[in-house]
């Protein structure tokens, strides 16, 4: 039946080389990521497309009907990224290829490095999303907004008003440590659920679906790609869909909690908090220090797969305190130099040098 037929969205994102260092991407990787998906939307593999950066992250934002985690449209995101990453190659551009760590394609993009985020519902009368995109940051990053955003009464005024969100929602955390996830209740389990996601290196909210109906959300990009290299390579920055009113939050509830820029681990070579800056399309420049870690947000209106937009969510004045307050905390952080809480802490550095100093120093230290 048409009425039942399902929209999945998927954003697919890897950085294949920065311009300048590891602050933009250039025209040119865009321009050729965008000429594969209009390729690809003749062909039908997708229904609609955009492609949009965050720093020096490429961002492949489709629409089709193959549902998640399809083989189609993973290759299609797989070959147009090793076409970018060539490109970046002969361009000279920094880190060119770096998020693609993987061999051949084997079904699966999210296995060799990319970062991907993806849905699939029956669109509603009207179908508002907001796509969130971020760089020098990980996936943790999302895990106090989406609190604020599907919890948080103080932030989210339908929580108490809006009787289907009453209901409140669930959410899908996953233990990077073990792979393993748990599903917990709110608002039931809110206590539980803060207990694991304040540690926002170890757990991480991967969706968050409706209490009642089960209906999806929102949906994060959880891929760790120090764990899949073996190695630091660079960092995940992460994306993240929002479906919005009608049962969900509004609009201006999902960009509610980025008025505060909380810190976010990440920063310069992945090694330092800092505040989380929500900036229009134009101003994803992480340039101080590489950073501070930036957010931007793309809203649409999906209409029969169409993605009407993007809306340029964060180009509003009502930010420009979040922006200034960002600005003010990573001077005050700064100037704490190589030392904690500024750097990250053991954990958090294990993919550092630090680790070989401290064992080449074996030797020399004393005592019991
Ligand atoms: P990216 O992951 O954005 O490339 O950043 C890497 C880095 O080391 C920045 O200092
Ligand atoms: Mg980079
Ligand atoms: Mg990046």
């Amino acid at each position: 039946m048409a009425a039942e037929t399902k929209t999945t969205l998927s954003v697919i994102k890897a950085d294949v080389g920065g311009f300048v260092g590891h602050t933009n991407c250039h025209i040119e990787l865009l321009d050729t990521a965008k000429a594969r998906l209009e390729n690809a939307k003749h062909k039908g593999e997708i229904t609609d497309f955009h492609v949009l950066r965050c720093g020096d992250d490429i961002e492949l934002i489709m629409t089709h009907r193959q549902g998640r985690a399809s083989p189609v449209v993973h290759r299609l995101a797989w070959k147009t990224f090793r076409a970018c990453a060539e490109l970046a190659a002969e361009l000279k551009l920094h880190g060119a290829g770096q998020d693609l760590v993987g061999g051949d394609f084997d079904g699966d993009i999210g296995e060799l490095g990319p970062g991907v985020a993806e849905m699939e519902f029956v669109e509603r009368e009207s179908e508002p999303v907001v796509v969130f995109m971020a760089d020098k940051t990980s996936a943790g990053a999302w895990n106090l907004p989406l609190y604020k955003v599907f919890a948080d009464p103080f932030n989210t005024a339908g929580l108490v008003l809006d009787p289907v969100m009453m209901e409140g929602y669930s959410f899908r955390v996953l233990d990077v440590e073990s792979g393993r996830s748990v599903t917990l209740r709110c608002p039931d389990e809110l206590y539980r659920l803060l207990a694991l996601i304040g540690t926002t290196s170890r757990f991480m909210v991967s969706e968050v679906l409706r209490n009642g109906d089960g209906e999806v959300a929102a949906a994060v990009s959880t891929q760790r790609l120090a764990s899949l290299a073996g190695r630091y390579i660079g960092e995940d920055d992460p994306v993240m869909i929002v479906r919005c009113q009608d049962g969900m939050p509004s609009v201006g509830e999902a960009m509610e909690p980025f008025a505060f820029p909380h810190l976010v681990e990440g920063w310069l070579r992945s090694s330092f908090n800092g505040p989380l800056m929500p900036v229009p399309f134009y101003e994803a420049n992480p340039l101080r220090f590489d950073g501070p870690p930036r957010v931007v947000a793309a809203g649409f209106q999906v209409s029969k797969g169409r993605l009407i937009g993007p809306h340029d969510m964060f180009d509003d004045p009502s930010f420009d305190l979040a922006r200034r307050r960002a600005v003010r905390t990573a001077e005050y952080l700064r100037r704490h130099g190589p030392f904690q809480p500024h750097r990250l802490g053991a954990g958090g550095l294990r993919s550092s040098s630090v680790p070989s100093v401290v064992e080449s120093l074996e030797e020399r230290f004393e005592g019991p």
